[in-house]
């Protein structure tokens, strides 16, 4: 019996009773319609092959390789997120949605664990529908029918930044521009989709104006009451709306807590529509 307990009263649930070696249209539909619903949707003890992650993946349309990072060999559209024993940092440490830059962003997320630190790395969501309709009227007004550049810039920094992590070569930097309010393509929900680690500016606005509006937005995507939190165990996977959501890993990674333990997460991203 499919089971689904609240994480938040923002978003996210943990899911018991489906297994995510079962690729089959009924069951990756049952789980659409629930990620639709919730958002993110966290599941334990689901020991799946790389192979099994993919047909997964499969269900939700074209598997996107990332720009910037190598995808393991023999898997190419699989990432393996590294934070090695020794690191205070890990990848996406800060609120983002993944590639916002690029002209169709990622659909959805599948991430699963592979080893986990006995403290820290947990893994935060936050819901922008929620983020959209509680804003300021004024503000709304404002960016109403605007669109904001996404920049890549800074994104390839891991290289240096993540020692066990691998670029795939490519270091050339670009932009795109995209709404700021967004309509969710399947359910027609409005999504404030801008962010904090890839959005610049907003375009036909003055550069102080610009400024001062997305500080204020980036502010109020931080409110702690549109997120939830995922402690991590092994084997575990989450799968979450690139779309309609923001997340950060966790870098609570300090001397004498999780600090000297390895985090190793396998990812793959679905590719999505263009933003309107
Ligand atoms: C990511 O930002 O895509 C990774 C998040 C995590 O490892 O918790």
């Amino acid at each position: 019996m499919v089971e689904v307990k609240l994480l938040s009263g923002a978003l996210g649930a943990e899911v018991t009773g489906i297994n995510l070696k079962d690729s089959s249209n009924e069951n990756c539909k049952k789980i659409n319609d629930l990620l639709l619903e919730h958002k993110v949707l966290f599941f334990r003890n689901q020991n799946i092959t790389s192979e099994e992650h993919i047909n997964l993946a499969n269900f939700f349309g074209p598997l996107e390789r990332h720009v910037y990072v190598k995808g393991r060999d023999k898997y190419p559209e699989i990432v393996r997120i590294i934070k090695g024993p020794n690191e205070k940092h890990q990848w996406g440490e800060t609120w983002h949605t993944d590639v916002s830059y690029n002209v169709r962003p990622t659909k959805v997320i599948i991430l699963r664990s592979i080893k986990i630190p006995p403290v820290g790395g947990d893994t935060m969501f936050s819901n922008m529908e929620v983020a959209y309709d509680t804003l300021d009227e004024k503000i709304k007004e404002k960016i109403k029918n605007k669109k904001a550049i996404h920049s890549s810039l800074g994104a390839a920094a891991f290289v240096e930044k993540y020692k066990e992590m691998e670029g795939n070569g490519n270091l050339d930097e670009y932009s795109n521009q995209h709404p700021i309010i967004r309509t969710h393509p399947e359910t027609g929900k409005k999504i404030l989709y801008v962010n904090s680690m890839y959005t610049k500016k907003i375009l036909d606005m003055d550069q102080n104006e610009s400024e001062d509006i997305l500080k204020k937005i980036f502010l109020h995507q931080e409110r702690l009451d549109f997120t939830c939190r995922f402690k991590w165990t092994e084997n575990a996977v989450a799968i979450w709306d690139n779309r309609s959501t923001q997340h950060q890993g966790l870098t609570d990674f300090f001397p004498g807590r999780g600090l000297g333990h390895e985090r190793i997460m396998d990812r793959i991203a679905i590719e999505g529509d263009q933003p309107i």
